[in-house]
């Protein structure tokens, strides 16, 4: 695994690929929808449990004598749900790091061929062949195995889907604690001040300060070199690197790729000085 994390000459068909996906003319709901934005986490583990449920399934009914019917109907419900679970994993990871989506693009592959295997499986099924269909479906569960152990991977090895801003709460004090002073702040304007050893967005609108982790939940960019969008309550960070979209009061997030809001954390003026803790 560690060999394909850092195996570069994937890089150049894998950007070539990232060009592709991201220059498709997918409405940014849409983009958002499959990011996982509406639901507050990554959208794609939740759909793939469609295919994988009914390619299981039907593996274990094709064990058993009858089932050829339900066996059938299973393995077409499982190629009907990879299609939206392949359009959400492609838009993540269109928006990785390299070293990730060179591990997703051999996820994908695996994932290809054994969709392409069932699909075989489901026509010869139709055509009555079914000692065929049983076998070229095994084949397809084998695969889409590899496939799975890949994603498993991304997923717990390699942090892809998680919210990377999440295990810096931990290190923000539990007591307030002093950030700067509120004047040293400019007004409707992004300040980065550290916190123990963990940066810390600020901003300022009149009298109302905001904190939230500077590290962006998506794949850590400085949210401190991001643009302000909108004003009032409803002023926003637009992140550099991705343009994740994250409301300054509450760090709720409006637009992707990050699929969950950035952490924020209690804020407070004291004696002229801005204070912070852990929520
Ligand atoms: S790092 Fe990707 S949107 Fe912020």
């Amino acid at each position: 695994m560690h060999r394909l994390e850092t195996a570069r000459s994937l890089d150049p068909v894998s950007d070539r690929i990232q060009a592709v996906v991201n220059g498709l003319p997918v409405p940014r709901g849409l983009r958002d929808l499959l990011h996982g934005t509406k639901i507050g986490h990554a959208l794609h583990p939740v759909l793939v449990q469609v295919p994988v449920g009914s390619f299981v399934s039907s593996a274990i009914l094709d064990l058993m004598p009858g089932t050829r019917r339900a066996a059938t109907t299973l393995v077409a419900v499982g190629v009907a749900g990879a299609v939206p679970a392949v359009a959400a994993g492609w838009v993540d990871w269109a928006q990785m790091t390299k070293d990730r989506r060179r591990v997703g693009i051999v996820h994908a592959a695996a994932n290809a061929v054994a969709v392409g295997l069932y699909v075989t499986s489901l026509v010869e099924r139709l055509r009555g062949n079914q000692a065929r269909g049983r076998t070229l479906g095994f084949a397809g569960l084998s695969v889409a195995g590899l496939g799975a152990y890949l994603g498993g991977h991304l997923a717990y090895a390699q942090s892809s889907g998680t919210n990377q801003a999440a295990p810096e709460i931990v290190r923000i004090p539990e007591e307030w604690t002093v950030a700067g002073s509120l004047a040293s702040l400019p007004d409707r304007k992004p300040a980065v001040r550290t916190v123990g050893d963990v940066a810390v967005l600020f901003y300022r609108d009149g009298d109302e300060v905001s904190a939230m982790i500077e590290r962006c939940g998506h794949e850590t960019a400085p949210l401190g070199d991001g643009e302000v969008i909108g004003e009032g309550r409803d002023a926003c960070i637009v992140c550099p690197w991705h343009g994740s979209t994250f409301r300054l009061r509450d760090g709720v997030v409006r637009h992707g790729p990050a699929a969950g809001d950035q952490p924020t954390l209690p804020c407070r003026v004291r004696a002229g000085n801005v204070e912070v803790r852990q929520p």
